[in-house]
Order: structure tokens, then sequence, then C-alpha cells
């Protein structure tokens, strides 16, 4: 967000409490990979783009403060809302003697009500103003995917203010107009609460989707010639439906999904409301990895001390993050059963050493991974997978059989080795 902000003109600082990170990008490197990012953050980087550590002058010096803090999960699956208490804290500070109108934007993702119980309340009791008087509150969701984050936030398909201040309105509208120039996106304007529960609605409707298709693989495993991709392509036909979102495959992972499934399920609960659907929604993703150990290890028999290649290990491609990503289960499945793995991930492989440590064979090469194995399970779908023909299989592996877990292969094209797929051939016939 902070880089393309600095793309489109306006002067951005990037602030951040962890110094080392600071160190990184000001050395112009991303600590993380995300495509097209490095290219932002040397065309901005000294020019309309400064990163300090120092949040009480930077926050002073600027007229909208956007709050991005982490709200990860606590261990019951409520959120732990102490880095955004704390960076209000640290935001009340720097407002104490503060004479102009600054306008506070939370874009964290956390539980309705936090705006007002924790940012608000936080700012107002440490510098003494108040909000609507004498700053601007305003919740502003994002919805950057990983891997596609630049894109996203370049052409984003719909902006949402929730603020209960018209003065903070129209600042934030000036800024997206101003950002967006000849080609606005929708914008939609709520109060706060509103905009906290579409965020989260968002992202329980798409995760609801996800574990919905994958519902319905896992009845097409069991049904004699049935084929998940052609049922997903029918339906997304119908405009009540659409198209995305009905890629089955070993589970949703990442740092949203998951998180923010379990956070309103929490938020909801704490209302007197269990909503079942969203529990299903979870235990269709938390089960998804045990089924496709099952229906490898319904294949291959008994799995100990058999040799298996794994293809992909981020939670999806262009990503090296593997915050619950499925792989990480599928992984700890396959090692309980005494398997033995050969791994390949063209940017991951750094974090999953840090897992598993030398449990695993990680192989730089997907050759190598291939080499000698029984069985290669595809978890991730990135591109230089989808090239892989049924000959490299046959080449490398001592028994060419792929279970392709991501849909990457046309099944026409894999008929001379032994494939099995996500919702394609059945499995007890
Ligand atoms: C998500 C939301 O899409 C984004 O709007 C929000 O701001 C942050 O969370 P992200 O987690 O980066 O983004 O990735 P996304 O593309 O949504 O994929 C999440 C997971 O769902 C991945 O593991 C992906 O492989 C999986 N997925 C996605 C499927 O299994 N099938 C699909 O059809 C789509």
């Amino acid at each position: 967000m902070a880089l393309v902000m600095a793309h489109k003109g306006f002067k951005v600082i990037g602030i951040d409490n962890d110094k080392e990170k600071c160190k990184i990008i000001m050395q112009k490197k991303i600590p993380f990979f995300e495509p097209k990012s490095e290219d932002l953050l040397n065309a901005t980087l000294d020019k309309n783009l400064k990163i300090t550590s120092s949040l009480n002058s930077a926050v002073s010096n600027s007229d909208i403060i956007f709050i991005c803090v982490g709200t990860p999960n606590n261990p019951d699956g409520s959120v732990n809302l102490s880095f955004l208490k704390k960076v209000s804290l640290n935001i009340g500070k720097a407002l104490r003697n503060m004479n102009r109108y600054p306008v506070i934007v939370v874009k964290s993702t956390a539980p309705p009500g936090t705006t007002n119980n924790i940012v608000k309340t936080e700012i107002e009791r440490v510098s003494s103003k108040k909000a609507g008087i004498d700053f601007g509150l305003a919740t502003n969701p994002e919805f950057m995917r990983e891997g596609s984050a630049i894109d996203d936030m370049l052409f984003p398909h719909l902006i949402v203010i929730g603020t209960n201040d018209l003065e903070t309105k129209k600042k934030l509208h000036e800024l997206y107009e101003t950002m967006y120039k000849d080609n606005i996106p929708s914008i939609l304007s709520t109060t706060i609460i509103n905009s906290e529960l579409i965020k989260y609605t968002n992202n329980a409707f798409l995760a609801t989707k996800i574990s919905f298709i994958n519902t319905i693989a896992n009845i097409c495993s069991k049904t004699p010639g049935a084929d998940v991709e052609i049922i997903a392509k029918a339906i997304g036909k119908d405009p009540r439906i659409g198209p995305l979102f009905l890629n089955a495959g070993p589970g949703y992972g990442g740092s949203c999904f998951s998180k923010d499934v379990s956070g309103f399920l929490n938020f909801s609960k704490s209302l007197g409301y269990t909503p079942i659907l969203l529990e299903s929604t979870q235990l269709v993703n938390q089960m998804q990895p045990i089924l496709i150990v099952d229906m490898v290890e319904k294949k291959l028999g008994n799995i100990k001390n058999k040799k298996i290649s794994i293809l992909g290990i981020a939670f999806k491609k262009n990503t090296d993050d593997i915050r619950e990503s499925a792989s990480l289960e599928i992984i700890r499945h396959l090692l309980k059963k005494q398997a033995i793995l050969n791994v390949h991930d063209p940017q991951a492989l750094d974090n999953l050493r840090k897992v598993f440590k030398n449990k695993l064979k990680y192989c730089k090469d997907i050759i190598d991974c291939l080499f000698d194995t029984v069985c290669c399970l595809v978890l991730t779908d990135w591109d230089e997978y989808k090239k892989l023909k049924p000959k490299d299989f046959k080449a490398y592996m001592k028994n060419p059989f792929v279970f392709d877990a991501r849909r990457i292969f046309n099944p026409q094209k894999m008929n001379s080795i032994e494939y099995l797929a996500i919702g394609y051939k059945a499995q007890n016939y």
C-alpha cells in the first residue's frame, strides 16, 4: 500500500518498530517475496517514500495515518488486539501536541467494534483529544491478495470507507479520487461498524466458497466418472455464483482466511449466536489435508518408508508465505506415517526449513525432488509445475504416480501415467 501510494505521487512515511526490517527495506530489499514490490521500492525510496522506526515524529508530520499492524489469533481462536492497542497508545502520544486535524485510518482486520472500543478509546485516553473534534477516525479494509498485492492496490474492485465523521469521509474520498484520477473505483461509504463487518464477511464468504467446492470435490472423488472441474466450470457460468474461487484444492491457507473466520466465529459466539455454517467452513478446511493423505494412502498402501515428492509448500503461488499452508499439515501427517519426503518450492524452502529442520530433503531442483519417489503430490499451483509432462515423471520417478491436489494438469494429457486429482477419479471403485 505504501509503495503504490508513493508511486502515485503521495509523500509516504513507512513506520515499523522492527528496526531490522526497516534496515532491509532502506537497503531497497523487500523482506519477503512479493512480485513487483522490489521494482516499486527502487522507484520510490528516498523520493516519495521514507522509512523510519520513530513513530512520534512521523505521525506528527502526517495528515492521514493508516494503522496496518497485525491482528493474529490467540491460541483459543480469539483475536490478539495488543498490537492495535499499543500502536493506538503511541499515536495518542504523538497527537498530544498536534494542532491539525489528522485522520487515523484502521486498515488492520479486527472484530467489529474494535475501532471504537480499542483504537478510539486508547487514542482519546492518551492524547486527551476527541474523535470527530480533534482528529478523524475511519476504517478502510484492504482486499489485497498476497502474490498480487501491488496489482490489487493499483486496480481495487472497491474501496470501503467506514466513518461516522463527514470531514474524515471527505478527506478519504479526496485521497482516493486523487490517487486513481481517471479510473476511480467504486467507493462505498458507510459506518465504522459496517465497514468492519464487510471485511469479515468478505473473507468468510470466500473461505466458505472454497470449502463448498472442496466438499463437492470430495463427493466427486467417490463418484465414478465425476470431475469437479467440469462441475465448477458449469456452476461458475451462473451469474449468481460466478467463476472465481471455485478451484478445489488442499484447503485454504495464508494469514487471513483461517484467522478471520475464527475471529468472526469468536465475535459471533460472544454475542450468543453460533454460526454453524462458518464452523463447517473451518472444519471442511481442517479435514482436507487429512483426506488428501488418505487418498494417497489408499493408492500406495502402507506408506511407511516410501519416498514421496512434494511440489509446492507456499499457501499459493507467487509468495514465500507458508502460514497456515495445507502443505504443512500434509507433511505432518505423512511424517507421522513415516514416509520419506523430498520437498520443492521455488520460494518457500527457507521458511519451511525453520519448521521441519532435518526431517525433510529440501530440493532446489524439481528433478532432484522427483528422483526415485513413488508418488508426487502437487500442493501449490506454481506456473513452473504446470510445464511438467508425463515423460518428466516417468524419467525420474521410481513409480510415476501423481496426485494433483491443485488441478494444474489436464487429466487427458496425463493418461500415460497413474494420475489422480482432487475431485477426479473415484477412489472406492
Ligand atoms: C485473502 C483475500 O483474498 C484478500 O482479499 C484479503 O485481503 C486477504 O486474504 P490471500 O490470503 O492473500 O488473500 O490469498 P487468496 O488468493 O485469497 O487465497 C487464499 C487461499 O485460498 C490460498 O491458499 C488459495 O490457494 C486458496 N484458494 C483460493 C483455493 O483453494 N481455491 C480457490 O478457488 C481460491
